[in-house]
C-alpha cells in the first residue's frame, strides 16, 4: 500500500528537515492539508509554507484543499511547484472548472468528498477527467482522528463504479489510518492511504512507513 504523509502533524519548527527525514523513509508522496477555519474549523498553512519546502525533495506534493473558494486560489498553489490539487466537492467554487483550470496546466487533479457526502453527486461529468478520488474517513479539519468505519460501502461502491467504466482513477483514503484501518483500506482495492498521526507521532518515520508499505 502506497502512503502519502500530511505534514499536518509535523514538527513545523523543522519542517525542512522533517520532509527530508520523509523522504529517506520512503514516503510515495506528500499531502499538505490547506485549512481556511470556514470550510473547516480549523486553520492550517498556505502557499508559501508549502513553497518553503519544494526544493527540499523531488517526490510528488498533493495539496487537499479544504477552504471554500479554491477556483479563488487555484494560481498560489500551482505557482508553488505542486503536482496534484484535490478539491472537496462540497466547497463553494465550481468543481468542474477547477478541475479544467488544472488540466490546462498538466497537473493531476482529485476530487475529495467528505463522509456523509453521497457518492452519486461524483458520477454525473467528474469521472473522466479525475486521476484521484479522495474519499475522507473522518469529518475534515483535524489530524488523529477515528477512522469513520461506514465509509467502507463507500469505498466498496466506488471501487465498483471505477471498474465498469474501466478508468484508470486513484482512490486515496484519507483519516485514521494505521496498521489496522489500513489493510481494511488494501482489502478494498485503495491505492493510497494518507497517513498523519500514524507516520509523525513516532520518531522512527521509517518504521512506520514500512508497516504500512507490507500490508
Ligand atoms: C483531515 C486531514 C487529514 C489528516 C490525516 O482533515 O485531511 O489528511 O491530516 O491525519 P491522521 O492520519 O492523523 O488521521
Ligand atoms: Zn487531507
Amino acid at each position: 500500500m502506497k502512503v502519502s504523509t500530511s505534514i499536518l502533524s509535523c514538527d513545523f519548527s523543522n519542517l525542512g528537515s522533517q520532509i527530508l527525514n520523509l523522504d529517506k523513509s520512503g514516503t510515495d508522496l506528500f499531502h499538505f492539508d490547506v485549512m481556511d477555519g470556514r470550510f473547516v474549523p480549523n486553520i492550517s498553512f498556505g502557499p508559501s509554507i508549502i513553497k518553503s519546502v519544494r526544493n527540499v525533495t523531488k517526490i510528488e506534493f498533493e495539496v487537499h484543499l479544504m477552504i471554500v473558494e479554491p477556483f479563488k486560489y487555484i494560481n498560489d498553489y500551482l505557482d508553488c511547484g505542486v503536482d496534484i490539487l484535490i478539491f472537496h466537492l462540497e466547497s463553494n467554487s465550481n468543481i468542474l472548472e477547477c478541475i479544467k483550470y488544472v488540466k490546462k496546466f498538466n497537473k493531476k487533479v482529485g476530487v475529495a468528498i467528505k463522509p456523509k457526502t453521497n457518492l452519486d453527486l461524483l458520477y454525473p461529468f467528474f469521472f473522466d477527467l479525475l486521476d484521484i478520488i479522495l474519499v475522507m474517513t473522518v469529518e475534515p479539519g483535524f489530524g488523529g482522528q477515528k477512522f469513520i468505519e461506514n465509509q467502507i460501502e463507500k469505498i466498496k461502491k466506488l471501487k465498483k463504479k471505477i471498474e465498469i467504466i474501466n478508468k484508470d482513477i486513484i482512490i486515496e483514503v484519507d483519516g485514521g489510518i494505521n496498521e489496522k484501518t489500513a489493510l481494511i483500506c488494501k482489502n478494498l482495492g485503495v491505492d493510497i492511504c494518507v497517513a498523519g498521526t500514524f507516520v509523525l507521532n513516532s520518531s522512527d518515520f521509517k518504521k512506520q512507513i514500512e508497516i504500512i508499505h507490507k500490508i
